[in-house]
């Protein structure tokens, strides 16, 4: 292990490192991912979020008091979302450093909330299908999962939510879409059962807020979600992704300022300046807020039409072209991301092998014993407009030369010894990432997050020599 170099370097030096270290990194514009990346595929875009980012990078957004500015573009930031989601004057909102710090804030609300009723410990109510981050949340917050199952669609199953409901139920969460099959749940149902009962209902709409009001303006099916439903209480809504910010920016909603109070901090017990906090975090940049106010406001109605337009257009070609060889898409994905599994193919395989052609198409491991299919996500972006026809003459040559592979033994792998198989090594990340998806597939799944934890923590978060 090693330190700070003794000397100074030169600035060119620096960035010479940085850019050789990140050889081996995809480029995330460069349109060939299909998962973490959400990319106006516009240059204009990026340049005007970079120029905003910079002109804020240094002032924080620790104590509102200091810069006026902030303050300005933060409300009007949540003004801009409330009414993307049909928000009356009510709705209040907060800016967050993402999806999770979002959804984190609306778990505390209702649990703060359900605790002046109750002294149980307070649960709350998730469809399968619900972003992890609630159960991060909830761990972090001393929560209960409660998990229920989709539907033949996919989406939540009501008769289960309404047996699911108890006396200790502080919230239920809704997605739209969620992330791995961008089905959109039915939220106008489980509202009338959240509304008949008193209960706190959350939206996460992290990946709908700044695509499905777009959608529907161009005629798709998209059901009603947000606060037109009455029931509604939060809604989470990430700019950095549909909203095409940078990475660090979310809004999270209330219906009234009543449900926001819980997740407001104040300290003033000490001999330093009142702390205020409407987020997690304290400190950080005011840059990704500025640059998502410079790109709502770039963008306007007509840029997030033009480019959600783009989007549907990959995905009808992605619809129509992936069954022809051998790939069903999972549900009705009334979303821009959708998923497929297939009978005749091994979905792994062709993932590798498009990796091999420059593409990153992400597999999505699902688990045997909690019957999710192995499968492949599409995060669609409007630049993938310009290549999707090289990628599906890709795809096609990955199924084919896919199908050509002999299936391994995992069976046969797990009773040996399968962490050497993985080829890890301290400070590095795992080779064989085909291997490791059939190894979660096939596990438990507590098995597998013990084994996680430990490989994370013993080999691949390890200093390396600088
Ligand atoms: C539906 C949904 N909710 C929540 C999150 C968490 O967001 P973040 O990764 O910004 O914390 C994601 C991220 O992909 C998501 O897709």
């Amino acid at each position: 292990m090693k330190g700070l170099k003794d000397e100074s370097s030169n600035k060119k030096e620096v960035i010479e490192r940085l850019k050789e270290i990140a050889e081996k990194d995809m480029d995330p514009l460069s349109m060939r991912m299909w998962g973490h990346i959400y990319y106006a595929g516009v240059e204009d875009v990026i340049e005007l979020a970079r120029t905003a980012y910079l002109l804020y990078m240094d002032k924080t957004m620790l104590d509102f008091t200091v810069y006026p500015s902030i303050l300005k573009m933060e409300n009007e930031v949540v003004a801009i979302t409330a009414d993307l989601l049909n928000g009356d004057e009510s709705v209040v909102g907060n800016f967050t450093y993402g999806g999770t710090e979002s959804i984190m804030l609306a778990v505390k609300s209702a649990r703060d909330l359900f605790r002046k009723r109750s002294n149980s410990t307070p649960e709350i109510i998730l469809p399968s299908t619900a972003h992890p981050a609630f159960y991060k949340s909830a761990e972090f917050l001393g929560v209960k999962t409660v998990t229920i199952r989709v539907d033949e669609n996919y989406k939540a199953d009501l008769e289960e939510l309404k047996s699911a409901i108890n006396n200790r139920t502080a919230m239920v969460v809704a997605s739209a879409p969620n992330y791995p099959f961008g089905v959109v749940d039915d939220v106008e149902g489980i509202a009338e059962i959240c509304i008949e009962k008193n209960l706190w209902l959350h939206v996460d709409a992290c990946l709908g807020a700044f695509v499905l009001p777009f959608f529907k303006i161009l005629g798709e099916r998209v059901p009603k979600f947000d606060f037109s439903v009455e029931g509604v209480v939060s809604i989470s809504a990430d700019l950095h992704k549909y909203g095409y910010a940078p990475r660090g920016a979310s809004v999270l909603l209330h219906r009234n300022a009543d449900y926001r109070g819980n997740h407001i901090f104040v300290m003033a017990r000490w001999p330093g300046y009142p702390i205020v906090n409407t987020a997690v975090l304290s400190t950080r940049s005011a840059g990704t807020l500025s640059a998502s106010w410079a790109v709502l406001r770039y963008l306007g109605k007509e840029g997030y039409l033009r480019l959600a337009k783009m989007i549907l257009r990959v995905k009808k070609v992605l619809l129509k072209e992936l069954p022809e060889i051998g790939l069903e898409v999972i549900g009705n994905p009334e979303g821009s991301v959708i998923a497929f599994r297939s009978d005749v193919v091994n979905v792994f395989r062709v993932s590798s092998i498009m990796a091999e052609r420059g593409w990153y198409v992400q597999s999505q491991p699902g688990s045997k014993h909690l019957n999710f299919p192995k499968s492949l996500h599409f995060s669609i972006n409007p630049g993938h407009a310009h290549v999707v026809e090289e990628f599906i003459k890709d795809l096609k040559m990955a199924v084919e030369s896919a199908k050509k592979h002999k299936e391994v033994d995992i069976e046969k792998i797990i009773q040996g010894d399968f962490l050497s198989s993985l080829g890890l090594r301290e400070g590095e990340l795992p080779e064989n990432m085909e291997l490791i998806n059939e190894l979660i597939h096939a596990m438990p799944p507590e098995i597998v997050e013990d084994i996680f934890k430990k490989i994370v923590n013993e080999v691949i978060f390890k200093p390396t020599k600088g």
